[in-house]
C-alpha cells in the first residue's frame, strides 16, 4: 500500500504539491493524471525517497518513509520517467547490479534474473550491452529491476511512453498480474486509454492539488455524467477543452 498525507513540496516560494493525500489499497491499479507540470513526477519522486517532503507523511507498506527509510524503500519499486542505466552494462549485469542493490544475493539472484528477462521478453539479450538497446527494450529492462525484489509497491511515471503495442501489452499484463498478487501499483500517465483500461481508481492532480479520485464512472458523475471518454472529463474537470485556443489560429 502507498499512502500519502498532507504532502507538500515547495521550491521556494512556489508551491509544486499542494497537501495532497492519497491511498493506493493492495491489489490497486491507481492511476495519476494530471496537465504537465501539475507535481506528478515531484510527488512520484517523494514516494521514492528522491526528494524530500516539505511537509507531510508517506507511508509504504506500513513503513513511514521518513522513520524506516530502508524498510519503505525496500518494500517499493520505482521505474522514473527517464531512467538512467548504464549503457556499459549487459542486460544481465544490470539486473544482478540491481539486485546487489537491494541486497538480493546468494543461489537466488540468477534465477531471478533470469525470471525477468524471460518476463520482459529480454532473454536473448542477457549479455548483450545495453548501448546497444532499443528506447522499448531499456524500458523493459528498467521495470524488470523494479519487480527483481518481489516489491509490494511500484511507483511508476508514464510508463507506455515510446512503447510498441506489443510493448505496450505486455507492460499492461505484468501490472495486471502483479496487482492481482497484491502489489499496489501508483502510475502517472497521459495515455487515458491505459488509465481508463487499467485504473481501479484514479486521481486528477492540477497545481499540485487533487481535484478529483475514484473510479472513471464516479469522474464521469463528477464532470456531469454520461460515458464520455476519459479524454473529455479530463479535460472537463482540468479545465478547457482547449477548441476555443484552436479556433482562434486556425
Ligand atoms: N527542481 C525544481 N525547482 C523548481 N521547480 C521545479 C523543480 N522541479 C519541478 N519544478 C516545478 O514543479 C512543477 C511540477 O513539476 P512535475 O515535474 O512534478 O510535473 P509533472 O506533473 O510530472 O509534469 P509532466 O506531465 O510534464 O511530466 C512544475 O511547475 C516544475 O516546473
Ligand atoms: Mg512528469
Amino acid at each position: 500500500m502507498i499512502a500519502l498525507e498532507h504532502l507538500v513540496k515547495q521550491y521556494g516560494t512556489f508551491t509544486a504539491v499542494d497537501d495532497v493525500n492519497l491511498e493506493v489499497a493492495p491489489g490497486e491499479i491507481h492511476g495519476f493524471l494530471g496537465p504537465n507540470g501539475a507535481g506528478k513526477t515531484t510527488t512520484l519522486r517523494m514516494i521514492a525517497g528522491l526528494l524530500k517532503p516539505t511537509s507531510g507523511r508517506i507511508i509504504v507498506n506500513r513503513h513511514d518513509l521518513a522513520a524506516e527509510p530502508e524498510a519503505a524503500k525496500a518494500s517499493l519499486g520505482f521505474i522514473p520517467d527517464r531512467p538512467f542505466i548504464y549503457e556499459k552494462l549487459t542486460a544481465g549485469e544490470f539486473l544482478r547490479f540491481h539486485a546487489g542493490l537491494f541486497g538480493i544475493d546468494g543461489n537466488g539472484v540468477g534465477t531471478r534474473v533470469r525470471e525477468m528477462l524471460e518476463l520482459f521478453e529480454l532473454g536473448r539479450w542477457e549479455h548483450e550491452l545495453v548501448e546497444a538497446f532499443s528506447h522499448g527494450m531499456k524500458q523493459r529492462l528498467v521495470m524488470g529491476a523494479a519487480f527483481l525484489h518481489r516489491p509490494q509497491a511500484v511507483v511508476v511515471d508514464e510508463p507506455m511512453v515510446g512503447l510498441d503495442p506489443r510493448g505496450a501489452r505486455l507492460i499492461k499484463d505484468v501490472f495486471r498480474r502483479m496487482s492481482q498478487r497484491g502489489v499496489a501499483i501508483l502510475m502517472s500517465t497521459h495515455t487515458l486509454e491505459v488509465a481508463q483500461e487499467m485504473c481501479d481508481r484514479i486521481s486528477i492532480i492540477l497545481k499540485g492539488r487533487i481535484i478529483a479520485c475514484g473510479t472513471v464512472q464516479e469522474l464521469r458523475d463528477l464532470a456531469g455524467g454520461g460515458d464520455a471518454h476519459l479524454t473529455e472529463v479530463f479535460l472537463k474537470l482540468t479545465g478547457g477543452s482547449g477548441l476555443q485556443e484552436v479556433d482562434e489560429f486556425v
